[in-house]
């Protein structure tokens, strides 16, 4: 059984128009989705700002109101715990928020922060709280020290091995993680995402790891997502997405990958310029008339994309 069976999930935000404040229409955020991640695995959910991305996370650890579609978690269907607190799911699933500082409350102290799910969901004595704080937070690289300080105190990629920390709490067995390095420059960004592999290992955690750029998740996944206008364009392995993408948004994301190497960057340049001309003549046939993302259909048992 799958960890986690997302269903043709929709998910909708009412526009109000007129003096009555009626919805008028919709912002289709998703527009029917389905995936699956299995105990242990890596999923990659890739696409440009305003995608959905954040979305789908929020669904998945109850944040957000369903339209249509389901969410099963071992099974079971979750969305009946939506807005509530503290049921087992909710335990087995954490988030790492995009926006890690404001996640973090700034007049709290680390040891409260990341004490604070234990506080939540276990009767520990103070004692054994600051033991599990300090352990919890030797797993992210910092020492005991950093408990009485404040969020204000530390580095970017600091606050982020925090939130980690706090994630990791109450040894959950899927972490949304939503672009959890993108405000981190490039060597702190390896840090962090070897963190996160680190932690994977030892609790033999599931990932649905988010982010805009397909670079970062490259060594990441097992599995990859490619979201487009609240719709899937591509999904696949690494092998199939990397090495064989077929639909031209995915092709555009691949093409925008930075490379490191600076006697490669007039190359990139150029690839980025034909697959950007190459969007724009194809455009037509990769989407309907309306702009849509048609449905995905199977090449292979992994690789499935969108095209009529
Ligand atoms: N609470 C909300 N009310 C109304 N519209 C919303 C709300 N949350 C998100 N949206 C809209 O839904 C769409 C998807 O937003 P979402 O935050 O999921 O995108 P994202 O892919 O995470 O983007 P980014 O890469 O910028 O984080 C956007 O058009 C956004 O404006
Ligand atoms: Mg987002």
């Amino acid at each position: 059984m799958p960890l986690l069976e997302v269903k043709d999930l929709k998910v909708y935000f009412p526009i109000k128009g007129g003096i009555l404040a009626r919805t008028v229409d919709h912002v289709k955020a998703v527009d029917g989705v389905s995936f699956i991640i299995e105990p242990g695995q890596t999923v990659g959910l890739i696409g440009e700002s305003g995608s959905g991305k954040s979305t789908i996370g929020k669904s998945v650890v109850g944040l957000a109101k369903l339209y249509g579609g389901s969410i099963l978690y071992n099974g079971e269907d979750i969305t009946k715990y939506i807005g509530k607190n503290r049921s087992s799911y909710r335990r087995g699933v954490q988030m790492i928020f995009q926006d890690v500082y404001s996640s973090l409350d700034p007049k709290r102290r680390v040891l409260d922060l990341v004490a604070e799910p234990l506080r939540n969901f276990e009767k520990l004595t103070r004692a054994e709280e600051r033991k599990k704080v300090d352990e919890l937070l030797a797993i992210v690289g910092l020492g005991p020290e950093n408990a009485m300080k404040y969020p204000h105190e530390f580095s970017g990629g600091q606050r982020q091995r925090i939130g980690i920390a706090r994630a990791v709490a109450l040894r959950p067995k899927l972490i949304i993680a939503d672009e959890p390095v993108s405000a981190l420059d490039l060597s702190v960004q390896a840090q962090v995402l070897n963190y996160l592999k680190i932690i994977q290992q030892e609790f033999r955690l599931a990932y649905l790891f988010i982010s805009h750029d397909l670079g970062v998740v490259r060594f990441m996944c097992d599995h990859l997502l490619i979201m487009h206008r609240g719709r899937f364009v591509e999904t696949g392995n690494r092998q199939d997405v990397y090495e064989d993408a077929r639909h031209i948004y995915t092709r555009q994301l691949i093409a925008a990958i930075p490379d490191p190497d600076p006697d490669m960057k007039d190359e990139k340049r150029t690839l980025r310029d034909r697959v950007g001309k190459e969007y724009d003549d194809l455009k037509d046939k990769h989407y309907s008339e309306d702009g849509r993302v048609f449905d995905l259909k199977k090449l292979s048992d992994t690789h499935c994309v969108a095209l009529p």
